[in-house]
């Protein structure tokens, strides 16, 4: 008997519990030649910017033990490209598609927003936060509830009431709990945790750090406990708000961690560089751990770890979990 992994960011269902992470599957086309779609239950696109960007200078990528560094400063084609080519691309075979926007005010994001609202095919807006604010002194949104909630507030309304707005969420704060309740205050219909949070490494050939920014977003397995932990703690304070849990999954395991953590989706990112088929081993390889543990359905197993160990192995009564989950 399969397993039903059927799940729902806010009111929208998804086939399955398996996205891409922002940034890792640029806007699907090149995933598409390895695997439909459609078959993942969402498309995280790249962080879409009003204008086109260049990017920032290279190197702008280096290895690191079990995980990677980069800066690559959301490069990409802006929104006009992206309305005329790649969204339409994405509406004409169905995918689901959560659309991640990244700017540098308040205003910015509103007017990613106001573009977005009408455009067929967006499931879902996930609003990366790990961007600096251009009006106060460069400070990342993410790491200020206040300026965070803000930037939420403009885009909740300003998109369609029926677009679940998703805010993307930085580890590199004192408090994760006071960010994601910020934000949710602000009208967040969801949650993804965890960005990626900021590391540097020195070539000792050159005598200089690796990345021409000095400083670059930290990805990969490295990054897995910080993740864990960030949903776990968002999720414990936040029971009814549905989390993208997103940092370091690889494996089945991986995404059985993050979903018993309280993550009722799952985003895989660098692990897309070096297996495009990534997304969809890692969700048979979840459905064969749920299946082997006796889940008859995905939700039964999200945020199960909260609680008391002599329940957890019980699946008979799981209507509250449920119901503050998803
Ligand atoms: C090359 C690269 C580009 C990324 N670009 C974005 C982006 O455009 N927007 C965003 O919100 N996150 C971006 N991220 C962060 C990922 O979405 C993800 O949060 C992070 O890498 C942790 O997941 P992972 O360990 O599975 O890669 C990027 C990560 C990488 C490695």
């Amino acid at each position: 008997m399969s397993v039903d992994m059927r799940t729902y960011l806010a009111h929208v269902e998804l086939a399955n519990p398996m996205t891409t992470a922002a940034g890792c599957a640029s806007s699907g086309r090149e995933l598409a030649q390895f695997f439909d779609l459609n078959r993942i239950g969402a498309l995280v696109t790249r962080s879409i910017t009003m204008a086109p960007r260049a990017g920032r200078p290279t190197p702008r990528m280096a290895e690191t033990p079990s995980g990677m560094l980069n800066a690559i400063g959301l490069q990409g084609p802006g929104i006009d490209a992206f309305l005329e080519r790649d969204l339409p691309w994405l509406a004409q075979r169905g995918v689901r598609t959560i659309v991640s926007i990244g700017g540098g005010t308040v205003a910015e994001y509103g007017a990613l927003a106001r573009r977005l609202t009408d455009a067929p095919g967006v499931t879902a807006v996930e609003v990366n936060l790990a961007c600096p604010n251009m009006e106060d002194r460069g400070r990342v949104f993410a790491r200020d509830g206040a300026s965070a909630a803000e930037v939420i507030s403009s885009v909740r309304t300003l998109m369609r009431y029926d677009v679940p707005v998703v805010a993307k969420l930085s580890p590199d704060v004192a408090d994760v709990v006071s960010v994601a309740r910020a934000c949710v205050e602000g009208g967040a219909d969801a949650l993804s945790l965890i960005n990626s949070p900021l590391g540097m490494s020195i070539d000792t050939e050159t005598l200089r750090p690796s990345l021409a920014a000095v400083s670059g977003g930290l990805s990969g397995p490295a990054v897995r406990p910080l993740a864990v932990r960030c949903v776990w703690q968002v999720h414990a304070a936040l029971p009814g708000v549905p989390i993208i849990g997103v940092g370091g999954v690889l494996t089945g395991r991986d995404a059985f961690e993050m979903v018993l953590a309280g993550a009722c989706v799952v985003g895989v990112g660098t692990a897309l560089f070096h297996d495009p088929h990534a997304c969809l081993r890692i969700l048979r390889e979840l459905e064969e751990l749920l299946q082997a543990r006796g889940f008859q359905r995905l939700a039964d197993a999200v945020g199960l770890a909260h609680r008391p160990p002599g329940n957890a192995r019980s699946r008979a009564d799981t209507t509250d979990m449920e119901e503050s989950s998803l």
